[in-house]
């Protein structure tokens, strides 16, 4: 399916977000009672496998296009002294694997995988009843694979974390009453979990998906006059860097009403337009915000000033090489770019920026999709994106909330 969106005018309003897929996903996969909410195909098919494998005692398992679903169930299966095979799309099957399964394999778990990728066997095994694991690259996905396999394994794992990636699987673990132990030392993240104990099943609350809001923050940063009220959004510190560094871009952004239930904040978000200024982001917050790094690049595109991205090798490997995709966006908008290695400097024309007659490339990627349909609000003439269907793996109310706000969209 192709979109044709023509922007509509200034708005004054608000849209409902689909429920956090990180949250979500580790609820589904601990069989956790929920709120009910807004889920996308990712949510869709983790809930679906993680029933098929321990309610139904299914082996093959279907991970659709879902990098998390897939990762954090093969730890979490490993564990269990059974036979599974896991597979997914087109997309999924060329993600690299080895970084859960080598460390798994050295857990005592027995993972295979093809050429490094999906599909992934499992076959039963005991693992360890102690391991210690130093993280090589700052993934939530693969941290979090891990204690899942402890959890199940019964096994004390102490994971060490030179940064900080998203800890919704630690705060949910504590939540739930394992006995898991956060501690600093020597400027570096210990996790102890002692998988002896076990969970005690509670019902999650998941907020609304920061991530898919990010978009909308976007958008409303671009369009004129315009103001957004996004209620009840996750804002768990290790999400919100693109937040904070918006913030610091003189983006015109709140958050009012701050809660909190089972260890997660959530509050909602006020945004406005704004004219952004352009700054450097440290490669050590980019696994804070590294689903909004190609959102965030387009916005650099309409800032003051330059901004300098280093460290961004992990885009390399998400749903589709996200680092094309971006340089592939850019150009399509005439922007001015130079990339060298995993660093990205992208020049900034300021806030009356606009272009004309733009194609948009989507990779099948959910989140280059929505960037191009946001870059909308900026095209003086209707802007046509190929191959927006992935959208609904993360965000399928997405063009109904951008038709809310009076864009015309139309999907062939
Ligand atoms: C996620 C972690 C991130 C992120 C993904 C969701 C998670 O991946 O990109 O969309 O829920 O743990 P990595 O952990 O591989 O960086």
């Amino acid at each position: 399916m192709n979109a044709l969106i023509k922007k509509g005018s200034s708005f004054k309003s608000s849209i409902v977000l689909p429920l956090d897929k990180s949250i979500a996903q580790r609820a589904a996969i601990l069989n956790l009672e929920t709120n009910d909410g807004i889920v996308g195909g990712d949510v869709i098919s983790t809930r679906l496998a993680s029933k098929n494998a321990i309610a139904n005692g299914e082996e093959n398992l279907y991970l659709g296009n879902s990098g998390t679903g897939i990762r954090l169930l093969t730890g979490y299966l490993s564990g269990l002294g059974r036979k599974f095979n896991l597979s997914g799309d087109m997309s999924l099957s060329k993600r690299p694997m080895d970084r859960i399964a080598d460390p798994l394999n050295e857990l005592g778990a027995k993972v295979s995988l093809n050429n490094g990728k999906p599909p992934i066997k499992i076959l039963p095994s005991n693992l360890i009843k102690e391991f210690s694991y130093r993280l090589p690259i700052p993934s939530a996905q693969l941290k979090s694979s891990l204690l899942l396999a402890a959890l199940n394994g019964k096994t004390k794992i102490e994971i060490i974390e030179p940064e900080l990636s998203r800890d919704h699987t630690e705060k949910m673990l504590k939540y739930l009453e394992c006995d898991i132990k956060i501690e600093y030392k020597d400027s570096l993240r210990r996790i102890y979990l002692n998988g002896e104990v076990p969970i005690k099943e509670k019902r999650v609350f998941i907020p609304g998906d920061f991530s898919a809001a990010s978009f909308f923050i976007a958008l409303t940063l671009l369009s004129e006059n315009s103001r957004l009220l996004i209620p009840e959004v996750g804002i768990n510190p290790s999400r919100i860097a693109f937040f904070d560094v918006l913030k610091e871009m003189n983006a015109d952004i709140s958050v009012e009403n701050i809660k909190e239930k089972n260890n997660e904040e959530y509050a909602d978000i006020l945004v406005n337009s704004s004219k952004l200024r352009g700054r450097a982001i440290a490669k050590e917050i980019v696994p804070n915000l590294i689903d909004e790094i190609p959102i965030l690049s387009m916005l650099a595109v309409f800032a003051e000033g330059s901004t300098f991205f280093e460290g961004l090798s992990e885009l390399k490997v998400k749903e589709s090489d996200r680092l094309k995709a971006i340089r592939s966006l850019l150009t399509e908008i005439n922007a001015k770019f130079e990339t060298n290695l995993d660093n990205l400097t992208i020049k900034g024309f300021g806030n009356n920026y606009t272009f004309s007659n733009a194609k948009f490339n989507s990779f099948n990627d959910h989140r280059i999709a929505m960037c191009g349909a946001i870059l909308s609000s900026r095209s003086i003439d209707d802007i046509q994106i190929n191959n927006v269907d992935s959208i609904e793996t993360s965000f399928p109310n997405f063009f109904e909330n951008l038709s809310s706000l009076g864009f015309t969209i139309d999907l062939s």
